[in-house]
């Protein structure tokens, strides 16, 4: 598709596929992405199905492998890397109980952006003899590179960098994290679930070892269906004691006498797969492709900036850089009360969420100028909630 078809799919151009748009000014793609008509006709699809044939195996399967390989589109990346998860967390799990926390490398360093899921996580594998080290960003909000450098050793077996903050939208240099964590043998886990859909993410060049994300928020899908990819040279050696049959090498041998982990990221699918989700998963997923990554990064890029401009006029203290390689879809600005401001606005059918004392506005393919401006004279009325 041409640059100028793509652009077309952004803003206006895509609008009239959102029907919330008729009635809101959507600004929540952090929470969850709008649901699309096409989205809801891939829902009805999966009940029309079940109703017309019952079980329909062979296309749930198919769904399954459709979301596979769409995943892998998105990260530049093959299908046989990526595992079909029902959330970060059953990825991420399985992920750690590959991981032997026993011996010598036994450290864990997270973040402090990351979600709570993979803190949790971490701090679950103290039972089997982890620890786990935290590290924080500097007065500014930023994490810099140097203060993952001072805890990465011999003794890290992972590294866990969030791409992008889902509670302040700073975007973290995961390829320098992977440079000084690659130089100790430690892995590198980036949980991109507030990029994928709206910024690039080439697993070539993005450095960490493991992608994972999910499908409620940017990829404009619902909840129950997520996504783990792998580098290729990592699944032999991991065998996640957290697994399922979908897992296995065969699928159809169905024998409860061994563990023969597929050779392929498949490793670390678990059950029947997410059948209601994967529907959603898959029309999602192709709204993203038939625009573009690229085009939707500069589309909201483009609405940040306008946004960013607008915060400053008004006073506001914003939580998130100004720095565009600092950021990404996602601005958080600071308010004496984050849920009364989340009210109030709600109330002029503005939606955004809030997290601490910050107000969320996710910018995504369906927003427009006009939503901002909207934004921006709410929050003008109500001066006095911004910090
Ligand atoms: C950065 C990030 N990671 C993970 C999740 C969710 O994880 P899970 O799929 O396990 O619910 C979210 C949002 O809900 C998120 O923003």
């Amino acid at each position: 598709m041409s640059a100028t078809a793509s652009e077309r799919l952004v803003g206006a151009g895509i609008r009239r596929e959102f029907p919330i748009f008729e009635t809101a000014t959507y600004l929540n793609s952090c929470s969850q992405g709008a649901l699309s008509t096409r989205v809801r006709a891939a829902a009805e699809a999966w009940l029309d199905g079940w109703d017309a044939n019952g079980a329909e195996w062979g296309f749930w399967v198919e769904r399954n492998e459709a979301f596979r390989s769409g995943i892998a589109e998105l990260l530049h990346a093959s299908a046989d890397d990526v595992a079909v998860t029902t959330s970060v967390s059953q990825g991420v799990s399985a992920l750690v109980s590959a991981l032997p926390l026993e011996g010598e490398r036994n450290r864990i360093v997270i973040s402090e952006y990351e979600f709570p899921t993979v803190g949790q996580i971490a701090h679950a594998q103290e039972l089997r003899g982890a620890e786990v080290v935290h590290v924080r960003p500097d007065t500014s909000g930023v994490i810099p590179v140097e203060r993952f450098a001072e805890v990465i050793d011999e003794r890290t077996a992972l590294v866990c960098c969030t791409t992008i903050s889902y509670r302040s939208g700073h975007r973290n240099d995961v390829a320098a994290v992977a440079e000084h964590a690659h130089a100790h043998g430690a892995l590198v886990l980036a949980d991109s679930y507030q990029a994928a859909g709206v910024l690039e993410l080439d697993v070539r060049t993005l450095g960490a070892d493991v992608v994972t994300g999910g499908t409620v928020k940017y990829l404009l899908g619902t909840a129950g269906l997520g996504f783990m990819w792998l580098r290729e040279t990592l699944h032999a050696e991991l065998l996640p004691t957290q697994t399922g049959w979908f897992a296995d090498e065969d699928i159809f041998a169905m024998s409860i006498a061994d563990y023969s982990p597929h050779k392929s990221a498949r490793r670390f699918d678990a059950g029947t797969p997410p059948v209601p989700s994967l529907y959603p998963g898959v029309a999602g997923l192709s709204l993203v492709h038939e625009t573009g990554v690229p085009a939707i990064e500069a589309h909201v890029a483009a609405l940040s900036g306008r946004l960013l401009d607008g915060l400053e006029e008004l006073g506001a203290r914003v939580a998130t850089p100004r720095e565009p390689e600092l950021r990404g879809p996602l601005v958080c600005v600071h308010s004496t009360d984050a849920d009364a401001l989340v009210s109030a606005l709600a109330a002029e059918n503005i939606v955004v969420s809030s997290r601490e004392d910050k107000l969320r506005v996710a910018l995504h393919l369906y927003n427009v100028e006009a939503d901002i401006d909207r934004l921006l004279q709410a929050l003008s009325r109500r001066r006095n909630l911004l910090a």
